[in-house]
């Protein structure tokens, strides 16, 4: 398979599993004290997630660890949306080991709540800015 076709379903996959995070993570805030359920899904969902943020990083870095589209368009919004993900990861392993054994919300998971939401943010001006991409099936940038 292609590059640019793999870019493509992973594209379209993220736009899926980042609707889920959302929907997961709001019901989290919401109802902390819920079943033990919802947090094994949205833990199996944050796995699913950051196994395809990392393919789609890695697609668009060739040998050299430039992007492979023609022309750079990478923004001060990607540093950020990159650091966010690594906070929004480091604090909800973090969460996991805390969380694990009593089965209850802790300080540790509002605290990732937060940036994992901020994350959210920063990765919606980012769709935004490459919606052109959904709304054209047949295009990559
Ligand atoms: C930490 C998370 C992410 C990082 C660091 C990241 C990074 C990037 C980079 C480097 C590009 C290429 C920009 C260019 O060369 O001009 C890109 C493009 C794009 N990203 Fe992301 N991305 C992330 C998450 C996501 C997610 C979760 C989605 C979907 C919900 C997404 C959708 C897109 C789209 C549609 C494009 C334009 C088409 C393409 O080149 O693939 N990104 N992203
Ligand atoms: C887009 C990414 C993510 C977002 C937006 C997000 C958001 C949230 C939110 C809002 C909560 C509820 C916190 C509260 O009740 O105050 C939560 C809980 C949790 N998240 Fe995430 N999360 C993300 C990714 C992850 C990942 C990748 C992991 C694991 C590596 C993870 C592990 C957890 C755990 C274990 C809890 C339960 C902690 C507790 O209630 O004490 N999350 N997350």
């Amino acid at each position: 398979m292609k590059k640019i076709e793999k870019l493509r379903i992973c594209n379209w996959t993220l736009l899926f599993l980042s609707f889920l995070m959302l929907v997961s993570s709001v019901e989290l805030e919401l109802n902390p004290g819920g079943s033990c359920v919802w947090v094994w899904l949205h833990l199996g969902l944050g796995c699913l997630l950051t196994g395809f943020i990392f393919q789609h990083i890695g697609l668009h870095k060739n040998a050299r660890g430039k992007s492979v589209l023609p022309e750079n368009r990478h923004g001060h919004n990607l540093k950020g949306l990159g650091l966010l993900f690594l906070l929004t990861l480091i604090s909800g392993i973090i969460a996991i080991f805390v969380w694990v054994g009593d089965y209850i919300h802790t300080t540790a998971g509002g605290i990732h709540g937060k940036i994992g939401f901020l994350f959210l943010c920063f990765l919606f001006f980012h769709v935004r800015k490459y919606n052109k991409f959904y709304r054209l099936p047949s295009s990559v940038s």
